[in-house]
């Protein structure tokens, strides 16, 4: 009998568990009512009397033994990191989550793409690394143009060259060339051009591109398509106008400009006094890029325009160096949460 007192103390004291169920276990074996324990504190009565005191003593130590053992597994299991399934409570409330926000230039893209959306524009996307043919040469530009120089574009490779595509021009000469008009379409990506950092420049940025093909498209056309633009996206009340400029790939080429304002001190600087803001770049499709393209001047005319997310992003929201578009600064981003 007290042999037996003498092994169960040795199981107790080297019991490891590893879960509930290993603890339930051990009280139903010892503790419980039907439990060894127990079993044993009726079998006392048999004891003969002699052996009494003895095993009386070494019982209620088992007793201890066994109650103490429990206690320090139960604390051991409820601190031990390791969580059965049984553990979690899926009921428990999460920590609430900080939502992010969508990135101003995303923003301005997403809004430019729905305005023109709107008037049955598709969207169209092209590689980033271009040839020279859908970048420069199908687009009118010279051999000896200066845009080519090594000090604008990033050079990938020689012969055939291969160049970051300075704009995103070059997508629609891709969609010109497989397509057939009436063609209306814009082409947002990222662009590359060799330019020194600053507040105002930067070698990667944004663009959105348009093109507007088919039969008797005129210059007036345009001018509304833009007019309809600048409403949606700078407000209803929103005054265009239109300065001649020089593109290789449009003829006539223009440059449109928002009012702006010029009734503080702030839209002064913005507007260097004029008042006017240039906004984008625009003209009619020059006829030898319809004609590299495959499409006949003769019957067909069209119109493009294109213009720099980021540039249009500061506009619309104040933003004073084009670098912070880059940066990823969580403050910056931060702002732009009421916005979206
Ligand atoms: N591709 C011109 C640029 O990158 C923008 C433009 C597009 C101008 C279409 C006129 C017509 O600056």
């Amino acid at each position: 009998m007290l042999k037996k007192l003498e092994d169960y103390e040795k199981q107790i004291q080297e019991l490891v568990i590893a879960s509930k169920d290993d603890l339930e276990n051990f009280r139903l074996q010892f503790l419980s009512k039907k439990g060894i324990i127990p079993q044993l504190f009726t079998a006392f009565r048999d004891v003969p009397n002699e052996q009494k005191k003895e095993f009386g003593q070494k019982l209620n130590e088992l007793k201890d033994l066994a109650e103490t053992k429990f206690s320090e597994l139960q604390t051991e299991l409820k601190s031990s990191t390791k969580k059965g399934a049984d553990d979690i409570d899926l009921t428990v409330p999460p920590f609430p989550t900080e939502l992010g926000t969508r990135h101003p230039v995303n923003m301005v893209r997403r809004e430019v793409v729905g305005i023109f959306e709107r008037i049955g524009f598709t969207v169209s996307e092209g590689p980033e690394i271009e040839d020279d043919w859908h970048n420069f040469s199908a687009l009118n530009f010279p051999p000896e143009h200066p845009a080519r120089d090594m000090q604008d574009t990033f050079f990938v490779g020689k012969d055939p060259d291969f160049a970051l595509r300075t704009h995103t021009s070059s997508v629609q000469v891709r969609v010109m060339e497989n397509q057939k008009p009436p063609i209306r379409t814009i082409s947002p990506g990222r662009v590359f051009r060799n330019e020194a950092i600053s507040a105002r420049a930067h070698c990667i940025f944004h663009q959105i591109e348009g093109l507007y093909i088919d039969k008797n498209v005129s210059f007036a056309d345009m001018k509304d398509t833009l007019l309809y633009f600048a409403r949606e996206f700078y407000g209803p009340e929103t005054k265009i106008r239109l300065r001649p400029s020089y593109f290789p790939f449009t003829e006539p080429s223009a440059e449109m400009d928002v009012y702006w304002g010029l009734e503080t001190e702030a839209d002064y600087r913005i507007t260097k006094g004029t008042g006017w803001l240039e906004v984008l770049g625009c003209g009619m499709v020059d006829p030898n890029v319809l004609k590299s393209c495959g499409i006949d001047p003769e019957i067909y005319s069209g119109f493009a325009f294109g213009m720099g997310i980021e540039r249009t992003a500061m506009l619309k929201y104040q933003v004073k160096d084009l670098r912070l578009f880059f940066e990823n600064d969580k403050r910056f981003l931060d702002q732009f949460k009421a916005a979206y």
